[in-house]
């Protein structure tokens, strides 16, 4: 788990599949999310791009809260009314408020989670993932998502990988390339878990950024951020949950996601998400 697999800040291990170097000169997906959230774990160089793409998108803020909160929601929906006790979160990101764990474990004190990212500055937080209640419990493993056999293994070492697992993919797929078959992979994961476990996804649509702020926001993030971004429709984010029924609502823009009563789901952001439960 954190043993295992692990680069250490300061290594720089990169590879088709392998952690992206901890490198401070250059931007990272996890820190640019953490500085739109409001965090502190972030670099100029993750600023930089971030305010470049906010003066053409100003709702990427918006987005990234929206999709945090729609992490809540789903997790609180899976824990309670679809009686889910174990998660992988895959692309955990850097822990802030309401991590899949403290919102699970809140509603069902016995949740297990396995909290998965590459990048080094998360595996440099990962003590933070891993304060479960004594009734549960939590892992770190430090891979690259492309490398699902890997997880699985490792995940299956806290996981019972025979009983029902909620699989979640929050603001992660849309940084894997078509050349990456991010279809297969999610395909690997859902063969590995049992019927009745669900499929949780939040992804950047490409039907939701107009042409002329995706290529102005390319040009700006080509070369200054470690990942580059694949944005898909809403039908490419659908073909996901093969396999699924897909909840209500369905595929929905993430503040539209069974909304807290009392909010308005605006509709303005540009990340499409939606749960499955496999059949
Ligand atoms: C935007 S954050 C999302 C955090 C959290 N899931 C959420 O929605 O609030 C995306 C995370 O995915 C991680 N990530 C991106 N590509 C990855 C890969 N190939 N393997 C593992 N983690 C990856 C990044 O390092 C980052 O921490």
């Amino acid at each position: 788990m954190t043993s295992d697999n692990a680069t250490a800040p300061g290594d720089a291990t990169v590879g088709k599949a392998g952690s992206p170097p901890f490198d401070t000169s250059k931007a990272h997906q996890a820190r640019i999310y953490n500085y739109l959230l409001g965090g502190k774990d972030n670099y100029a160089a993750d600023r930089g791009p971030a305010e470049a793409a906010l003066k053409v998108w100003p709702d990427m803020a918006f987005t990234a809260q929206a999709n945090r909160e729609f992490l809540g929601r789903a997790v609180r929906f899976l824990a309670g009314e679809a009686g889910i006790r174990q998660f992988l979160d895959i692309g955990t990101g850097i822990p802030t408020a309401g991590n899949t764990h403290e919102v699970a474990q809140a509603i069902t004190p016995e949740s297990k989670v396995v909290y998965v990212d590459y990048d080094p500055v998360v595996l440099a937080h990962a003590r933070a993932l891993l304060t479960s209640n004594d009734a549960g419990a939590t892992e770190y493993i430090h891979a690259d998502l492309r490398n699902a056999d890997s997880i699985l293994a490792q995940a299956a070492q806290l996981l019972d990988f025979t009983k029902p697992v909620a699989v979640t993919m929050l603001a992660i797929l849309h940084a894997l390339p078509d050349s990456d078959d991010p279809y297969a992979i999610v395909a690997r994961l859902m063969d590995a878990v049992p019927p009745g476990s669900y499929l949780a996804i939040s992804h950047a649509g490409s039907d939701r950024l107009d042409q002329e702020s995706q290529q102005s926001i390319g040009d700006s993030w080509n070369g200054r951020v470690q990942q580059q971004f694949t944005l898909r429709t809403r039908e490419q984010v659908a073909e996901f949950f093969a396999g699924t029924d897909l909840v209500e609502p369905g595929v929905v823009p993430v503040e539209d996601w069974r909304p807290e009563p009392g909010t308005t789901g605006e509709g303005k952001s540009t990340v499409w998400c939606a749960v499955g439960r496999k059949r």
